[in-house]
């Protein structure tokens, strides 16, 4: 028989990367919930459209993802990323539903020089961050699972990838700031490992006590925004001069962390999954754009 997965936030960046992937996993059917099917931030909504659906599974990709937005509007913020994601939590408690709850590398932001582990403190900074490290403590309280993801690019939506090949297509140079580092990850490898993981419980390859807790998850290497620019535009073949500069020349309402590199070792060994470098990853996406 096959199992069934719910996707929530289906319309945003890793929903629809899921819904490319669907075919490719063919024990599972998928109910994809976008914003105006199931709005998570109503509890009885979301009670209700689990009566008698018995998911094996949800992925949680439903987010308040506006980071700048979010320092004027925080009562939205935390109703999504806190609330909702509380409210989902539970409700798959009840209904023996694993779930696979998204959070963000904001969450850790302190100055170090190696890659954050999951163990290392969190010092969330602004609205945004805060809201998702409020929403992971409600998924962990009620057994879900956090996994923490950085610097999501994809085919689909809006990311720095496509705004660096609108912007490049129009200008000749641009500038990129050049202190802040992390890894730049391609949504549709997310994607892919959510449902690999899912299927390895589903075929009893994975216990469930070894999906609990927090995972950090990125490709792997290492880049600022001026590097993965350069990258961007060096693999498409286009003529533009990009400047590096602080983050200084472009102030934004929410602080970003200056280094949020993961460390994806307990990713690696607990799913026994490979993660591919970046650089390869923007390759087989830049083919799509
Ligand atoms: N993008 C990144 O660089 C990044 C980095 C680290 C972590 N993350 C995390 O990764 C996850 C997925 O990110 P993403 O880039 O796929 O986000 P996204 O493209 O912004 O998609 C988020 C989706 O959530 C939906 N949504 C918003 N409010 C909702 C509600 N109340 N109920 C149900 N759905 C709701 C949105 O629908 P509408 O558009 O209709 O509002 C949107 O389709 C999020 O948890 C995010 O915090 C993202």
């Amino acid at each position: 028989m096959k199992r069934k997965l719910l996707i929530t936030g289906a319309g945003g960046q890793v929903g629809q990367e899921i819904k490319f992937l669907a075919d490719q996993f063919s024990d599972f059917t998928f109910d994809f919930a976008g914003s105006k099917d199931l709005d998570i931030t109503r509890p009885g909504r979301v009670e209700g459209w689990f009566h008698k659906r018995n998911y094996f599974a949800c992925i949680n990709c439903a987010a308040y993802t506006a980071v700048d937005q979010a320092e004027s509007e925080p009562a939205a913020a935390y109703a999504v990323n806190r609330d909702g994601a509380g409210h989902l939590a539970e409700v798959c408690r009840k209904a023996g539903t694993y779930l696979l709850h998204l959070s963000t590398d904001y969450v850790y932001h302190t100055q170090q020089n190696r890659p954050f582990s999951e163990e290392d403190e969190t010092a969330p900074k602004g609205v945004y961050a805060r809201s998702k490290a409020a929403g992971e403590e409600l998924v962990l309280a009620a057994g879900g699972t956090v996994i923490r993801t950085s610097w999501l690019y994809s085919s689909f939506g809006k990311n720095f990838v496509k705004t660096m090949l609108h912007l490049g297509a129009n200008r000749s140079e641009l500038k990129v700031v050049n202190d802040q580092v992390g890894t730049p990850t391609w949504a549709r490898d997310l994607a892919r490992d959510l449902l690999n993981i899912l299927d390895k419980l589903n075929k009893k390859e994975l216990a469930p006590e070894n999906l609990q807790g927090i995972f950090n998850y990125s490709n792997e290497g290492v880049a600022s925004w001026y590097d993965f620019a350069i990258a961007i535009f060096e693999l498409k073949k286009m003529k533009v001069r990009v400047i590096p500069v602080d983050s200084s020349q472009f102030p934004t309402a929410a602080e970003r962390p200056p280094f949020s590199l993961m460390s994806k070792t307990r990713f690696r060994q607990q799913f026994s999954i490979e993660l591919p470098h970046w650089r390869s990853s923007l390759k087989h996406c830049l083919l799509e754009l």
